[in-house]
């Protein structure tokens, strides 16, 4: 057994000034180089990389050791910290003008074949990447965003304990209470044929502390969804949850203004964020065609219903006769690096999105349809196109892309041919953050075809007060006293002050279509508590993996979760979901419908 080696300094602490000092350092060996005789091992750990050398000739007993050393081996090193030789300072490391002679070294570990090089330059698939996530986590990249994460979390404790929140915890063993997603459900073995769920959020139980007097509440907690994946969203994924009792809208938003904006600023450490400004949903869906706009650049939608009700094109005639819209965007400049190809790109994007095709046109120098180059043109004539010109005030070499139907059809399509224009034509700058509070979004929304109503966001929404009067006239223009956080085109954050009144709360239950009985067999333990005086309040929750995945640049929540599931739903590391044997499932009374040898 070596003697006792302790750790002196990190692989990301030394520089100039410790030259001459003796030193033991611990980590990876991240490369190793053979020059002449001379070894030189980068050796990384969490804090960087120490370049360090090994003269055999110097030191005999180096050399069997060192000959077996492979990339990704576990050494301990004793050594003097040695400057390093004008010419040979490497000004990208921080370590850079130092190196470290070693006199002694002990291999603490060796290391498999290793799947994939463990280096940012690493092509690996995510595939390999996620099962083998150990070594994913190695490379400097994604350490940097996993601790980009632990900070961003201490941050957000600091920020919320100093105005007074306390951390409380939620149980995650839940009943089942519809929230909107799918939930996961878990079978109790003690209470047969009965299931918890885990939670979606820990709303009702938020709400519950409330009730209880805690004044302020916030959790970093876990929520489980078992809906359909996307760059932004994971079955299990973090919320930073928080309630707060005597508010009223305003104090909510002004409060959370200020976590974010210390938050943001002293993460970024600069003043990112002066101020948030506010939309309403109406705004948001008339100028951007979504509840969640990407403010870094303009390119709006504008409305032609008007308009084109005074043309001869069907489809447009059309859209507005049967009760829809038609609206346009206006690319500046872009006519003449707009292809045909890449339009038909539009097209296919326009159709993912529902829409049966996407009219265009290209305006050329002159007046008139003879300078609308258009598969269109053909519907219009020289008055109509003197009028629409006008209105959207038209200039050479601008495309303007269509779209005519159903109010919803319509504004997804060019939303989501805004937000891929927006980054085609690189419209803004990659790393500015563009915060913006969405308010007076919609209560209620309609299911097209069984005329049913739902809750937009959940069932305990407040109204906005002077829009009560109309849950019973008019459900769909009662707007909630609910607002989204949303930075660079995502929803980071989501809240409502919520329904502390038992009438107002049934009245909401009725114009859902919940009755009584129902509402009392989803929520009854909500509703009993509503009638022991709950206060006033409110609350929020952002979601953690996408502020982490804004703040540090990454494309999507996986990038920022140590551990992520794929796009179905799976964990390669661990394997899970897996089979489970027969026995497991008797003891919870389930059977299989078709059990398969691995059940056995
Ligand atoms: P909501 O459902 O809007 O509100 O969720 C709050 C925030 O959580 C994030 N989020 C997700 N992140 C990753 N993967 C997912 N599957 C996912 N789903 C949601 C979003 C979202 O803004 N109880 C309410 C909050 C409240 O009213 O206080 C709730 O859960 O960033
Ligand atoms: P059509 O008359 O169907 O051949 O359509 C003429 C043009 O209108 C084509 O360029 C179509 O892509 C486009 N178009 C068809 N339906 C829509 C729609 N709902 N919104 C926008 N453009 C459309």
């Amino acid at each position: 057994m070596d003697s006792v080696w302790k750790r002196s300094h990190t692989c990301g602490e030394l520089r100039k000034d410790h030259e001459g000092i003796e030193v033991i350092l611990m980590g990876w060996v991240a490369k190793r180089r053979d020059l002449g005789g001379l070894v030189f091992i980068d050796l990384r750990d969490r804090f960087g990389i120490t370049q360090v050398v090994l003269d055999p000739t110097k030191n005999p007993e180096l050399k069997d050791k060192t000959k077996d050393i492979r990339n990704e081996f576990v050494l301990s090193i004793k050594g003097k910290v040695g400057g390093r030789p004008e010419g040979m300072v490497n000004k990208d490391m921080v370590t850079g003008a130092i190196e470290v002679q070693v006199q002694e070294i002990r291999i603490d570990n060796k290391c498999d074949v290793l799947p994939f090089a463990v280096s940012e330059l690493s092509e690996a698939s995510e595939h390999l990447r996620l099962k083998y996530r150990y070594l994913d986590l190695r490379r400097q990249v994604m350490k940097e965003r996993i601790v980009a994460r632990s900070k961003i979390t201490s941050l957000v404790r600091r920020g919320l304990e100093e105005l007074g929140f306390l951390d409380l915890e939620t149980p995650y063993l839940y009943k089942s209470t519809p929230e909107g997603a799918r939930e996961f459900l878990v079978p109790s073995r003690i209470n047969t044929n009965k299931f918890y769920a885990l939670p979606q959020s820990p709303q009702l139980f938020k709400q519950i502390y409330m009730i209880s007097g805690f004044d302020r509440y916030y959790q970093i907690v876990k929520c489980f969804r078992d809906e359909d994946l996307r760059a932004d969203r994971q079955p299990e994924f973090t919320q930073i949850d928080c309630e707060m009792s005597f508010v009223d809208e305003s104090e909510v938003i002004a409060t959370i203004t200020a976590v974010t904006q210390s938050l943001v600023n002293e993460y970024k450490q600069k003043e990112v964020i002066t101020e948030i400004p506010h939309m309403t949903f109406a705004q948001a869906m008339e100028e951007y065609g979504c509840d969640k706009p990407d403010t870094r650049f303009d390119l709006k939608l504008k409305d032609l219903s008007d308009l084109a009700n005074t043309c001869d094109f069907k489809v447009f005639k059309d859209a507005v006769t049967s009760g829809g819209i038609v609206n346009a965007i206006v690319v500046k400049n872009a006519a003449e690096a707009y292809s045909r190809k890449k339009i038909d790109e539009l097209t296919e994007i326009a159709k993912h999105h529902g829409s049966k095709g996407l009219a265009w046109l290209k305006k050329k120098p002159g007046a008139g349809i003879a300078s609308w180059q258009s598969p269109i043109s053909k519907f219009f004539d020289d008055e109509f196109v003197k009028s629409f010109e006008a209105k959207i005030e038209l200039e050479p070499n601008d495309l303007v892309l269509f779209g005519a139907g159903a109010y919803e059809t319509v504004k997804a399509t060019l939303s989501a041919l805004r937000n891929h224009l927006g980054a085609a034509l690189e419209l803004y700058d990659k790393d500015q953050l563009n915060f913006l509070w969405v308010t007076e979004f919609p209560l209620m929304e309609q299911d097209e075809e069984t005329g049913k109503w739902s809750a937009r966001h959940h069932p305990f929404c407040m109204p906005r007060a002077e829009d009560l009067a109309l849950l019973d006239t008019d459900p769909k223009k009662v707007r909630a006293a609910a607002y989204d956080l949303v930075c660079n085109g995502y929803e980071i954050a989501g809240g409502s002050i919520r329904i502390h009144n038992p009438e107002i709360q049934a009245k909401v239950f009725a114009t859902i279509g919940l009755t009584p009985e129902e509402a009392q067999k989803k929520f009854g333990f909500l509703l009993e508590a509503l009638k022991f005086a709950a206060p006033p309040h409110g609350g929020i929750a952002f979601g953690l993996d996408r502020l982490v995945m804004l703040l540090t640049g990454c494309d999507a929540i996986r990038d920022v979760i140590a551990f992520p599931k794929t796009q179905k739903a799976s964990c390669l590391l661990t394997e899970a979901p897996s089979p489970v044997p027969t026995n497991s499932l008797n003891e919870l009374g389930i059977i299989l419908a078709e059990p398969g040898e691995e059940n056995v």
